[in-house]
């Protein structure tokens, strides 16, 4: 074989195998890239609200955000109405768990799990059932309202869609947009 020509077959050579290898690394890429089998299309999550467990948060994922969800206990409601009862002075009966989603006869805090403060991701603590956020020390209720500053606001709500069991994460129902109209989340 001419120098030349042998130099050509080593390039073609190579050049295959890199290129083998580059379809490879695509595979494994595209396979990292693949979303969970609860993501849709779209950018939409679907989730089977059944499964959860009273004052058990479970953090989900929805377009690269952690979701708290936390479902309450008849314990947790009874202290909501008792602290909303002495923030707006209403009795039980006329107080609706606004920051709650009700799906079946269980209520539910599904927010997004950023601290509003700086992005911090807070941590739930069930024997006292509040997050702390260990940045600056900032708390929320189990409804997701600040208890502590500096954040500026309650745990933001995902725009959501309730479809029977199901809670679909990324599409407005009107459950959501009346949280949104009435200023609970942004
Ligand atoms: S980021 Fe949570 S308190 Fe600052």
């Amino acid at each position: 074989m001419k120098e030349n020509s042998r130099r050509g077959f080593m390039g073609k050579a190579f050049g295959a195998v890199a290129g083998i290898g580059a379809v490879g690394s695509l595979v494994a890429m595209k396979e990292t890239w693949n979303p969970l089998p609860s993501v849709k299309a779209a950018g939409f999550t679907t989730l089977d609200m059944t499964i959860y467990k009273e004052n058990e948060l479970v953090v989900e994922k929805w377009r690269g955000k952690p979701i708290f969800i936390l479902k309450q206990s008849a314990e947790m409601l009874d202290t909501e109405d008792k602290n909303m009862s002495k923030i707006t002075g209403k009795t039980t009966a006329e107080m609706d768990k606004k920051r709650l989603i009700k799906i079946g006869d269980a209520h539910y805090l599904v927010c997004i799990g950023l601290c509003t403060h700086l992005g911090c991701i807070p941590g739930y603590r069930p024997e006292v059932k509040n997050f702390l956020c260990a940045c600056h020390g900032g708390m929320y209720d189990d409804t997701g309202m600040v208890t502590k500053s500096p954040p500026p606001r309650g745990l933001d709500i995902p725009p959501f869609k309730i479809d029977g069991m199901k809670l679909v994460l990324g599409e407005e129902g009107p459950e959501y947009k009346k949280m949104k109209e009435t200023g609970i989340t942004l």
